[in-house]
Formats: structure tokens, C-alpha cells, sequence
């Protein structure tokens, strides 16, 4: 059998053997876009060089890159545990032309490597193309012998792949395994598509455009190539089996929290012990990337994944702490391929003890008041919002854990009541703050905190970083846009930035962006001590709400 890690290796090994550079995967946050919380696809690091901003040495790359679908556009979490295919954590086996070869050196790549490198049988393989797409139509026949009736012509967004709504973009075609008539489902394209037996396994991107925003699509420097491949997905293929979890990787894992249980894996079980292995590897690759848990933006994504599968744990009938106790399987697992999961083992093990035990203290509480709740409630009820507000937030049970917990049980919780709560709670936070004592300038900083939350320090691993125009404010008001000349406080997304509170200076540096804006940092604040404000004056150019910026410390100032 071949493993999940030698398949890895022999897909980055034949593409290497074509010329292509090796290139390791990028951390978990991407450094190049911050309106994205995690990277979710393998050409996301590439962003840059597929648009012509950004030079690379090499005009063809393959990696496995690390993916994290949870919050944010695609969100996989509600599904973990439940279905045969959902991961919050998975890898993209990718390959790469930046300019040089086109579709049809892509197809003839992914064909060789299937079917005669991994003697994957062609005839339980289909294709679909952009229905407009003759060209890959004609392709297919020519390089893989396909019969018309096995490149099937799709026309919705499912063979148009863009990375969101700007970025590079290009029609499609999608590689399928048929796992047999023994389960249920059509072909892509059939009304019952949705069904397991045809799998999605490879989706080659014909990269032709840059969307540059709403009816603003330019052709990218040169026609480029973008794919992408599920390894858990194409493993499950490779080793006979239909399930994601039942690949020797999630095997390994699902064991060993069986055996630390004392559980059998199977029946009642299954779905715990699915989840405890996924959200451990999502967990501990953010960490290893530089995430801890806490209650906002990419922290809190991660809180919401651990605590997840905390409950499962409890749900075990764990005693203890358990999620820390399963690292040393994981490294073993996956610590060759990633190096960074060894490097970062002691703090990932801390990290996990420390919020299950927190955790802990509060959860069979809450988990009693939820029961008290459920006995009361007839298959199909809701959960009332206020309920739902007070496991959040007195018992630390995250939204949607509240979800996953009822849903076992076919209940749901009401969520426009939940955020009246949560909306009720921040009002009387404001009614009762001093602050500065000037209720003008605080006004402010309480529209914008509400509006779009915390700003996302990254301070903690680089002194440097991208950022999104959040707000600027002049004189205690919201502007727009400023120009050179200006004096203003900038808030961004997610900033390097220290912000002065508790004695410490803040920050000071530079900001610069698009058509040659620049300006210098004088100081950091931290305004309701969560918002990181900058005080800037414009030296060159203008600064629009909405606009990417670039932010350095000045690293010197900073020690
Ligand atoms: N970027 C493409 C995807 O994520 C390959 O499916």
C-alpha cells in the first residue's frame, strides 16, 4: 500500500522530475493578502506571480500546501465529523506554470500521473470542462482517449474557478473517480451529482484572468496553470477505500484516541472520534503557525476548533486532558513532511493542555444546563438565543459547539436571538464605559469596534505585514479619504503594530501602498484596548477606505 506520505512525495517527485521547483508550503496565514484568514487553496502563495507583481526564480513550481477551511468564505466545520469528506485541515497537492506551459501540458501532466505513474484505471475516470471550453474538450479526447460521453460540459461556476471576488481566475476542468455502482450518486452534471460515488479528485485551473474587482477583469500577463488535489482525497483512491478517515494517516490517529479513551471508533462513536482527529491537526498546524487561542478573529477560529473537539472528548468519556496526549502521534504522522510540527511540539502540547483544562472547568456546567434544556424539547424545537448567549458566555461554549451539540439530537438554536444578546451585552458595555472621559472621540472607536471588530495584532511573528483600510478619523470623525499633507489615525484589518497600553510605547514605522502612497507612523494606540490605532502623517500619495497597505515597524525604536 502506499502511504499518504508516499504519495505526497511521488506526486512533488514527478513533477520535480518535469522541471518543476519544489517549493514547501507557505504558513497557514497568508503573508500576501490580508482579507484572507488562512490559506484554503495551494496557489494562494503565488497570488502575486501569477499577476505579474510579484518575480519568482523559477516559471514552474509543485508543492503540498497547507490548507484550513474554517470561518471565513469557505467553512467546512459544521460538517467535520459527520460526512466522508469534510476536513478543516487538508493538503492541496498542487502544480504550477506561471507563463510557461498551457492546457495542454497540464492535461497530459495529470493523465501520465494518474493513470500510467500511479496506474489509477482510466476507465473509472470522468472529466468535466467549461461548457465554452472546446479546446479542453478536444484535449481530453486527443491525450487521454476519453469518449465524449466522459468529458462532460458544465456551465455553471463549478468549472470557473476564481480565488474570491478579485484575484487570478480561469475556466476549469475536474478530474473524477467513480467509486463504484455500489454506492450512491451521479456523475457531475446529473441531478443526483451530490451523491459520493463520483469523486472530485484533481481540478485543473486554466488561468487566463485577473479580476480586479466587479466587472473589471483584465488577461493576466500570460495564459497560466493552477491545480489542485486533495492528498486525503486521492489517498482514500490509492489505498482502496471510500473514506477520507479511512486513509492510514486518519487510521494512526483515530487508534490512538481510541486506545486513550478506552472507546471502540466505531458506531456512536465514529463522528467524535472523526472530529477529535481532524481538529487536532488543524489545531496543531495553526499553532505551529503562530495562532494561539483567544476570542477574536483567526484566535477564535482556532478556540472554536479545539473546544469542538474538547466536547467530543467529554463526550468519550475522557477524564482528563486528552487532545496534548495525541501530538506525539501526529508528529509521527506528519512531522517528516512538515518540519515545523516537530520545532513547534512543546508549544502546540502547552497550548492544547492549557485550553482543555481551562476549558474543562466550565463545560460539564454547561453541558448540564444544555441537557436540562434538551429534556425539555421535541425533535425539531430551537434553542433559545438567550440560552445559547449564556453557554457562550458564561459557560465559554463557543456558537456554534452550542449547534454541534443539538444537532445529534435534531434541534437547532436560534441565532438571530443569540446576536440580540451578544448585541444587547456590547450596548450596555458602552452605556458603562469612562474611557477617556471625552465622549465624542470614544463614540468613534465604539462604531468602528463594533463595525468590524478587534484589530488582529501580528506583531507576535513578523515586524512586518499587509493590512485592509479599515477607518480612518480626523479630528475625532470617520473620513473617507486623505491626502498628502494629513495628519489622521489609520486602522487596518490586522497590523505589526504594537499598541501603547499598560505603560509601553507603541509602536512607530511606515506605511506605503499602491501609486506610491506613503507615510510615516508616530505612535500607536490602543483605543477600548483592542483597536490598534495609528497616528500617521501622509507623506506621498492618498489613502482610500478599502485600500491594501503595506506596515513596518521601526524594529530599532520597537527594542
Ligand atoms: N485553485 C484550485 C482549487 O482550489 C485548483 O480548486
Amino acid at each position: 500500500m502506499q502511504t499518504t506520505n508516499d504519495i505526497r512525495r511521488s506526486f512533488l517527485d514527478y513533477f520535480a522530475g518535469q522541471g518543476h521547483e519544489i517549493v514547501p508550503s507557505a504558513p497557514l496565514i497568508p503573508y500576501n493578502d490580508p482579507t484572507l484568514m488562512f490559506i484554503n487553496a495551494g496557489m494562494v502563495p503565488f497570488k502575486n506571480v501569477f499577476t505579474g507583481t510579484e518575480k519568482s526564480s523559477y516559471s514552474t513550481a509543485t508543492s503540498s500546501q497547507k490548507c484550513v477551511r474554517a470561518g471565513g468564505k469557505h467553512n467546512d466545520l459544521d460538517n467535520v465529523g459527520y460526512t466522508a469528506r469534510h476536513h478543516t485541515f487538508f493538503e492541496m497537492l498542487g502544480n504550477f506554470s506561471f507563463g510557461d506551459y498551457f492546457k495542454e501540458q497540464a492535461i497530459h501532466h495529470a493523465w501520465t500521473l494518474i493513470t500510467k505513474t500511479w496506474g489509477i484505471s482510466p476507465d473509472r475516470l470522468i472529466v468535466t470542462v467549461y461548457h465554452t471550453d472546446d479546446e479542453a474538450f478536444d484535449l481530453w479526447k486527443k491525450i487521454a482517449g476519453l469518449p465524449d460521453e466522459r468529458i462532460i460540459r458544465i456551465a455553471t461556476d463549478d468549472n470557473f474557478w476564481s480565488m474570491g471576488d478579485t484575484g487570478p481566475c480561469g475556466p476549469c476542468s475536474e478530474i473524477f473517480y467513480d467509486h463504484g455502482d455500489h454506492i450512491e450518486g451521479g456523475p457531475p452534471g446529473s441531478p443526483d451529482e451530490d451523491g459520493d460515488r463520483f469523486v472530485e479528485i484533481w481540478n485543473l485551473v486554466f488561468m487566463q484572468y485577473d479580476q480586479r474587482g466587479e466587472g473589471d477583469r483584465i488577461d493576466l500577463p500570460k495564459p497560466s496553470i493552477d491545480t489542485g488535489m486533495g492528498l486525503e482525497r486521492v489517498a482514500a483512491v490509492m489505498q482502496g477505500v471510500h473514506d477520507n478517515y479511512d486513509i492510514d494517516l486518519f487510521k494512526t490517529l483515530i487508534a490512538e484516541s481510541g486506545s486513550l479513551t478506552g472507546t471502540i471508533t466505531t458506531g456512536d462513536n465514529q463522528a467524535s472520534h472523526r472530529v477529535i482527529a481532524d481538529h487536532l491537526r488543524a489545531s496543531s498546524f495553526l499553532v505551529a503557525d503562530g495562532v494561539l487561542p483567544s476570542n477574536e478573529g483567526r484566535g477564535y477560529v482556532l478556540r472554536r476548533i479545539m473546544r469542538r473537539a474538547m466536547r467530543h472528548a467529554h463526550l468519550l468519556g475522557a477524564q482528563d486532558p486528552l487532545m496534548h496526549r495525541m501530538v506525539g502521534s501526529l508528529t509521527g504522522e506528519m512531522g517528516n513532511a512538515f518540519p515545523e510540527l516537530i520545532r513547534a511540539k512543546p508549544l502546540i502540547e502547552e497550548t492544547l493542555l492549557r485550553e482543555e483544562t481551562n476549558f474543562r472547568q466550565t463545560l460539564a456546567n454547561g453541558l448540564k444546563l444544555l441537557d436540562a434544556e434538551i429534556a425539555e424539547m421535541d425533535d425539531g424545537d430551537i434553542l433559545p438565543g438567550a440560552t445559547a448567549f449564556k453557554l457562550y458566555d458564561t459557560f465559554g461554549f463557543p456558537y456554534d459547539l452550542t449547534e454541534d451539540a443539538l444537532r445529534a439530537q435534531s434541534l437547532g438554536v436560534d441565532r438571530e436571538g443569540f446576536d440580540a444578546a451578544m448585541a444587547e451585552q456590547k450596548a450596555a458595555a458602552r452605556a458603562a464605559w469612562k474611557g477617556s472621559g471625552d465622549q465624542a472621540s470614544d463614540a468613534v472607536w465604539f462604531d468602528i469596534a463594533e463595525r468590524e471588530g478587534s484589530t488582529e495584532f501580528t506583531g507576535y511573528t513578523s515586524e512586518e505585514g499587509e493590512g485592509v483600510v479599515v477607518a480612518l478619523v480626523k479630528d475625532g470623525k470617520e473620513i473617507k479619504t486623505a491626502e498628502r499633507g494629513d495628519v489622521i489615525t489609520l486602522l487596518t484589518n490586522q497590523t505589526p503594530f504594537y499598541g501603547e497600553s499598560g505603560g509601553q510605547m507603541g509602536d512607530a514605522g511606515r506605511v506605503s501602498g499602491a501609486d506610491g502612497f506613503a507615510a510615516d507612523v508616530s505612535d500607536t494606540r490602543k483605543p477600548l484596548g483592542r483597536l490598534h490605532a495609528h497616528q500617521i502623517e501622509i507623506t506621498a500619495g492618498s489613502l482610500s477606505l478599502g485600500d491594501m497597505v503595506h506596515l513596518a515597524v521601526d524594529a530599532d525604536r520597537r527594542t
